[in-house]
């Protein structure tokens, strides 16, 4: 669709193909004529997109299995990747837990900060060399709205994603005297399973931005911007960055437990 991928070599690795965002993202680097490299757990999945993939665009793929909760996943990822020169890498597989901080299971907790954090910042670590010694290449990270915001009962989650954010925030200078872009995509409320994955409220009722228009968004401010957000995030990036935090920590508190009250009188 024009977004001249192929300037950044001949192969993307999308991580969470499966499902989403990164199944659109894998779709839309294929569509450029890159072939992809898939992470996910779940290799059904991934092998029926990898053949839509194939027949669809003629490219090549590779699917590569892997819980990047595991210690040592990105290890294993970056060691399938043999002669696989990786130019845009999409670090995107994620998920979140809501509710009350103090009730959420510790072990799934853990899971979550190392798919979320661990993973994403290793795979970099280990992926990115290869892109600095051919001095071409790009990394999107997936953020969130919630990288910028408090989020009571999502508060870890919130965390992760403002780990994710910081880095890729951190990376752009650092990487770009060695020609490598770098873009932080900052999803608000995308029509994924991701709110079936983490639970908490029904938000089956609440207006949702469609994936393909999130990677347009991502593959559009490529090379150009730093960190991107859909227009409903505008407000919420603009305003914590120029509230003191305390007023921006009670504002969330106050909104949350209003859209809380308005779920729960909802369902009753
Ligand atoms: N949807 C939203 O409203 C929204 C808003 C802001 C940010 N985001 C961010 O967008 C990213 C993509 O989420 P999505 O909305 O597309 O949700 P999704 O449809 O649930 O997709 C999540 C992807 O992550 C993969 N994943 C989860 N746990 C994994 C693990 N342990 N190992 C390997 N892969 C794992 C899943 O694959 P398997 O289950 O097959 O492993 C799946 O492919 C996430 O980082 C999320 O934080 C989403």
């Amino acid at each position: 669709m024009g977004y001249n991928l192929k300037r950044y070599g001949s192969w993307g690795l999308v991580t969470g193909a499966s499902s989403g965002i990164g199944l659109e993202f894998a779709r839309a680097l294929a569509a450029e004529g890159l072939s992809v490299a898939l992470v996910a757990r779940r290799r059904d999945r991934l092998e029926t997109l990898a053949g839509e993939l194939r027949d669809k665009f003629g490219v090549e793929t590779l699917v590569i299995e892997q819980d990047l909760s595991l210690p040592d996943a990105a290890r294993s990822v970056a060691g399938r990747l043999e002669s696989v020169e990786v130019g845009l890498l999409v670090l995107n597989a994620g998920f979140g837990i809501a509710g009350d901080f103090i009730e959420q299971d510790p072990e799934r907790l853990a899971r979550m900060i190392s798919v979320n954090c661990t993973s994403t910042a290793l795979l970099a670590r280990l992926i990115l060399p290869g892109m600095v010694e051919r001095r071409q290449g790009a990394v999107v990270l997936v953020s969130s709205v919630l990288g910028f915001l408090p989020a009571p009962w999502s508060s870890a989650y919130c965390a992760t994603k403002a780990f994710d954010l910081m880095l890729g925030e951190s990376l752009w200078p650092e990487l770009k005297p060695h020609g490598i872009d770098v873009l932080n995509l900052c999803p608000a409320m995308t029509r994924t399973e991701f709110h079936q994955v983490t639970g908490g409220p029904d938000s089956s009722r609440t207006r949702k931005a469609e994936p393909e228009d999130i990677v347009h968004l991502a593959l559009k401010g490529l090379g150009r911007s730093l960190t991107v957000f859909p227009a409903d995030g505008a407000a919420a990036s603009v305003l914590t960055r120029l509230l003191p935090r305390k007023w921006t920590a009670g504002l969330a508190g106050r909104v949350m437990r209003m859209r809380k009250r308005s779920r729960d009188g909802q369902g009753s």
